[in-house]
């Protein structure tokens, strides 16, 4: 039986926007750690948020290509500083990235899973997720386990495909990435998946087919507090506009 609820909206980014808003709001904390994307599905929501400016909150990266500088263009910590950490004024303190060119990745993963249980809960309290085109969130690639917690992970066929075009100028896509875990990700108090015109076919398998591994976002149909946003394409091949 489906436990989530699925808003469709005209105006993704306005709507998308004021709904993680609410969230944060409501989340019982001065100042919520939230977990968000990069991507393009987000970045409407992004968009409206400079202009909206938002609530305070303690950002956490939720994956970076491996082996490359927070700098370079394919960086994920560079994309959502430009686009929103930074026009908002976020402060240092209030960024939790990884530091992809880590000697030792396994003691960067421990770093993160660390620093994750000293936030209040040892939860993130809010997880924004987009979902790739094998399913994956983050990350976590087809075949990761449910139980995961940070971990790198050398990226699936489909996903180095779909990245080829923004990567192949600046040196092509990274072999590899570390990607906060499932388990990690399902602890999160709430979980707001956004799925943009292109996605229906793996969202719906997503949240309608059989729940495994081979579909990592499938675990998210067990959530009890999971919040699906999608735009107008993916409303209509639901039936729901
Ligand atoms: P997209 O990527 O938002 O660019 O579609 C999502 C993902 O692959 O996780």
């Amino acid at each position: 039986m489906r436990q989530f609820n699925m808003i469709t909206a005209d105006d993704f980014g306005n709507s998308g926007a004021a709904f993680l808003i609410d969230s944060i709001k409501n989340s019982g904390k001065d100042i919520p750690s939230v977990a968000l994307p990069t991507g393009k599905t987000p970045q409407p929501i992004y968009k409206a948020l400079r202009e909206t400016g938002m609530p305070a909150f303690h950002f956490i990266n939720l994956d970076q290509y491996w082996g490359i500088s927070h700098d370079d263009p394919r960086s994920y910590i560079r994309e959502i500083a430009e686009n929103l950490l930074d026009p908002l004024n976020i402060p240092d303190e209030l960024r939790l990235t990884f530091n992809a060119m880590a000697e030792d990745s396994d003691a960067e993963c421990k770093r993160m899973d660390y620093a994750i249980q000293n936030l209040a809960d040892s939860r993130i309290d809010i997880a924004v997720l987009g979902i790739g085109p094998n399913g994956h969130i983050g990350f976590n690639e087809p075949g990761t386990g449910f139980e995961s917690r940070t971990h790198l992970v050398s990226l699936a066929e489909k996903t180095h495909a779909a990245n080829a075009s923004y990567c192949d100028p600046y040196g092509g896509v990274p072999e590899q990435a570390i990607t906060l875990g499932l388990q990690t990700i399902f602890e999160a108090r709430q979980v707001i998946l956004l799925a943009r015109m292109g996605k229906e076919d793996i969202l719906d398998q997503a949240l309608n087919g059989p729940v495994t591994e081979n579909v990592p976002a499938s675990l998210l149909q067990k959530h009890d507090n999971l919040h699906v946003l999608v735009d107008p394409h993916v409303a209509n091949y639901f039936g729901l506009s």
